[in-house]
Order: structure tokens, then sequence, then C-alpha cells
């Protein structure tokens, strides 16, 4: 028996995109790979059917309706998954993998909380979800964050026109575009390159509270045109995604969601732990200014501040 496979595994934004494909890689698993499932997500159909469908495979799947823009919807939905913890509803709790993510267009748009909503879902809501649920963990435990490089130059992030991260103070950066600023790509992209920098910083400042036993990573899939992220950025950006779609190298959830699942279940991962970065299926560096204790220690303490407010 793998032994993260002998315990439970939660993902967010199982409904689509990357995240369903790599739920139903980790249902589809021959029994004794194959975790129990605890899907975090927006209560709906789409929910409901990748349940079913991971249900239908064998697991053991209960779904959380949530909606990461609402930081009490967040911290009702780790209570519910410390209660089936607790009831022993679901074997122990070995992974969490913080898949869900969004790119607003208009930067100007809140979460419930009143934070710029891709800094609240990308970011905030999955600071909040880990950290209430850091004590249920059994080792050996993974903790699996989503990344992304367009947080500095590449290729395909000046393909994008999506703008590279400009860090400044999380209080700052959490904050919606204010009323007087027109919304535009640049500050949409930076927004999105921003938490996606937060999560490195994140990760490697995780790893220093998580309980011994319990190993932090960031996952990069590749690009991966077609998927729900860019939804709200008009049918332009559709357009030129589905054209890079075309290049070789691309990736897409059927590639890139059997190798996230490989990430959280299998030994051969096992070693990763302070963040290691992960590009689809290779260890990488992250660039110098992704690695700073400074900026770490102060986006924790600054969390906590943002988190402790909306509470
Ligand atoms: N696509 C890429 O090229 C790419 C590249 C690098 C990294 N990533 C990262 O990969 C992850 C998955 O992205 P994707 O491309 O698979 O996008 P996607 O198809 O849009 O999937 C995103 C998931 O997040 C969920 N989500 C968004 N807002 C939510 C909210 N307020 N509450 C609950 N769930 C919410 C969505 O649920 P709903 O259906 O309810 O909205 C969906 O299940 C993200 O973290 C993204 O940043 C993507």
């Amino acid at each position: 028996m793998n032994s993260i496979a002998s315990g439970t595994v939660l993902i967010t934004g199982p409904t689509g995109g990357l995240g369903r494909a790599a739920t139903m890689s980790m249902a589809n698993r021959p029994v004794g790979e194959r975790p129990d499932l605890l899907l975090v997500g927006r209560a709906g159909r789409a929910l409901t059917e990748v349940a079913a469908e991971a249900r239908m495979a064998g697991a053991v799947v209960r779904e959380i309706g949530c909606d990461l823009a609402r930081l009490s919807d967040v911290r009702a939905a780790a209570q519910q998954v410390r209660e089936l913890l607790n009831d022993g509803a679901v074997r122990p709790l070995h992974g969490v993998v913080a898949n869900a993510g969004l790119s607003t267009a208009d930067t100007h748009t809140a979460s419930a909380d009143g934070y710029g909503l891709t800094f609240a879902v990308n970011y905030l809501a999955h600071a909040q979800l880990i950290g209430d649920l850091l004590d249920s963990f059994t080792a050996p435990g993974r903790i699996v964050l989503l990344g992304s490089n367009t947080y500095y130059e590449n290729i395909f992030r000046r393909m994008l026109s999506v703008a590279p991260a400009d860090w400044r103070d999380p209080i700052e950066l959490s904050r919606p575009t204010a009323a007087d600023v027109p919304a535009t790509l640049k500050l949409s992209g930076t927004a999105y390159s921003n938490s996606k920098l937060a999560i490195l910083y994140y990760a490697h400042e995780l790893q220093r509270h998580a309980p011994a036993g319990v190993n932090v990573t960031v996952f990069e899939p590749g690009f991966m045109p077609g998927t729900g992220l860019m939804r709200g950025h008009g049918a332009a950006a559709q357009r030129i995604g589905q054209a890079i779609g075309r290049l070789p190298g691309v990736s897409s959830p059927d590639s890139s969601g059997p190798a996230l699942a490989s990430i959280v279940l299998d030994d051969r991962w096992a070693h990763l732990h302070d963040g290691a970065f992960v590009v689809k299926d290779k260890e990488r560096e992250v660039q110098p200014f992704a690695s700073d204790p400074d900026r770490e220690a102060r986006l924790w303490d600054a969390t906590a501040e943002l988190l402790k407010s909306a509470a």
C-alpha cells in the first residue's frame, strides 16, 4: 500500500480543468494506490458530477461545497473536514492539493471579504484552509500548491502578454484596484503573477511551520490553454490561447492532471519538501528573488492579519 494513498487527499477546484483531471487520475488508480477523496469546490452540478464519476471509479468521495472567495465558507469547509476525519468517515488526511485558481480580468473585483479576488482565491483561501488543517494531518503528509511560471519572464507569459509579478507589501497586494484606476490587462496579469509568487513565498514559510513529516511542494503544470482559467478575459485571449495550444510541448489537463496526482501520491516524489518547485515532472530552481526569507516571514504575518480581520 502506497503511504499517501492509504489515507485521504483533499483537492480544491476539482470541478474543471487540471483539478478535475487530477481528481479522476487519483480515483482511477487501482485499490491500494487510491486515496479517499475530499472534493472542495463550489456547490452545484459540476461538483456533484465529478464526485459521482470518481465514486463510479471506486473511490470513497465526500463533496464539500465551498466558495473560496468567502473566508467564512473556507473555515466551515475546514471544520467539515475535521468532523469527517474525527468520525472516521474517511481515512487519515495525508494530502492537500491547493489547486483552485482564477485570473480576473477586472482587478476591481473583490472577494466577499473585500480582498482582490485573484489574491483571495489563489492565495488567501488556501492559506486559511491549510492553516486550519495543519494539525489534522497524519504523517507522512504532502501539501501541493499550484504555482505558475508567469511570476517571472517566460516565453508563454510574453506570448500571452501576462505581466510578471511586481511584489509589494502583502497588505497592499491584497487590495482590489482602486475605483479611480482603470482596469488593464497589465494589472490583471500582475495580480495573477503576484498571487503565484505569494504561493512560492508561502510554500517556503509553510514548511517551517508544518508538522514533522508533512512536506510542501509547488507544482507548475505548464501552459494549458482551453481550461477555465482565462474565462473572464474575452474571446481574443481565448483565441490566442488556442493558437499557442497547437505549439509542440504545450500542456493540457490530460497530461498535467496525472502528473499532479503523481506529485501528491507517488513514492518517487517523497523526497520533495521546502516548497520544491516541479514543472510538469522535473524539479526546477526558482528565480533567486522567489526565495526570500524576509518577504516570506512578512507574508506569513500579514496573512495572519488579513485572515483575522475577515474572521
Ligand atoms: N491553465 C494554465 O495554463 C495554468 C498554468 C499554470 C498554473 N495553473 C494553475 O492551475 C490551477 C488550475 O487551473 P486551471 O487551468 O485548471 O483552471 P480552471 O479550469 O478554471 O479550474 C479552476 C478551478 O478552480 C475553481 N475555482 C475558481 N474560483 C473558485 C471559487 N471562488 N471557489 C471555489 N472554487 C473555485 C474552479 O471552480 P468553478 O468551476 O466553480 O469556477 C475550477 O474547479 C490554478 O491554480 C492555476 O493558476 C494553470
